[in-house]
């Protein structure tokens, strides 16, 4: 609802619409109460797509795909796509600001680089890759799950290499695997840093100028939008 009422708020940022949808799974016991109350939350909403696999953070890769494929038959016309998380503030002002500035509608991909990551090969990290799993030292490059945006051609693109690159569980390595298949390095949105993986102390002129922070509570996701918002015309 934090969402919903703050950044995720369907609205028009300089003349460009901007409208958030929320991917679920199911249950891992497919509580029919449960999920009655998601079709009646969706009749009132209108924003949530949802399909059946069981919706656990190693199934991540796939919520992220059903997004990319619901891209492709249900939103044709748009020109950029971001995949975020619940506990993130994402600054979709400033966002749309620069990529307007940006310039590029297409093979483009971006959000915190990872450059040079290598897999965790400690059993006991959440993380934890086995060579089985992943047998090279280093991941193509890839942008932070936390975050990242990309034109919508991408999302086709990407459904299009699926079928050749096999699953893996983390789902932004799997992505930046789709994109080394696809030659489109991640790239730079902007020339100062402003997606953060971490939580960014909040002071609204740092909030203008950042496009998102990471383990945001939802009261504070409704308290930072509504500074930024009401900060607009101020000096920073
Ligand atoms: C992911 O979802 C599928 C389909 O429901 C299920 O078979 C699989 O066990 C799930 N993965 C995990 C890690 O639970
Ligand atoms: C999908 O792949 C096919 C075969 O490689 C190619 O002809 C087609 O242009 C691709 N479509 C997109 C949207 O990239």
């Amino acid at each position: 609802m934090a969402i919903r009422q703050s950044w995720g708020k369907p609205r028009t940022i300089r003349k460009q619409n901007v409208v958030a949808f929320f991917l679920l799974g199911s249950t891992v016991t497919l509580q029919h109460e449960d999920q009655a109350n998601l079709v009646d939350e969706h009749n009132k909403y209108n924003d949530i797509i949802q399909k059946d696999f069981i919706d656990v953070y190693f199934n991540l890769t796939l919520k992220t795909l059903m997004g990319l494929e619901w891209i492709q038959y249900f939103c044709p016309e748009t020109t950029f796509v971001m995949k975020t998380d619940t506990d993130m503030f994402v600054n979709t002002i400033y966002l749309v600001d620069l990529l307007l500035q940006k310039k590029v509608t297409a093979n483009f991909f971006t959000g915190f680089l990872k450059l040079n990551d290598s897999p965790i090969r400690n059993p006991k990290s959440k993380w934890y890759i086995s060579k089985l799993e992943y047998p090279y030292d280093k991941y193509p490059p890839f942008c932070s799950g936390t975050g990242y945006v990309f034109s919508a051609d991408v999302a086709l693109k990407i459904m299009n290499v699926t079928s050749s690159v096999p699953f893996f569980k983390l789902e932004d390595v799997y992505v930046g695997l789709c994109l080394d298949k696809l030659k489109i390095p991640p790239q730079e949105l902007h020339n100062k840093q402003t997606f953060f993986p971490v939580v960014v102390p909040f002071s609204v002129c740092k909030y203008r100028n950042i496009v998102t922070s990471h383990r945001v509570q939802p009261n504070n996701i409704l308290l930072y939008w509504e500074a930024v918002e009401r900060s607009e015309n101020q000096e920073c």
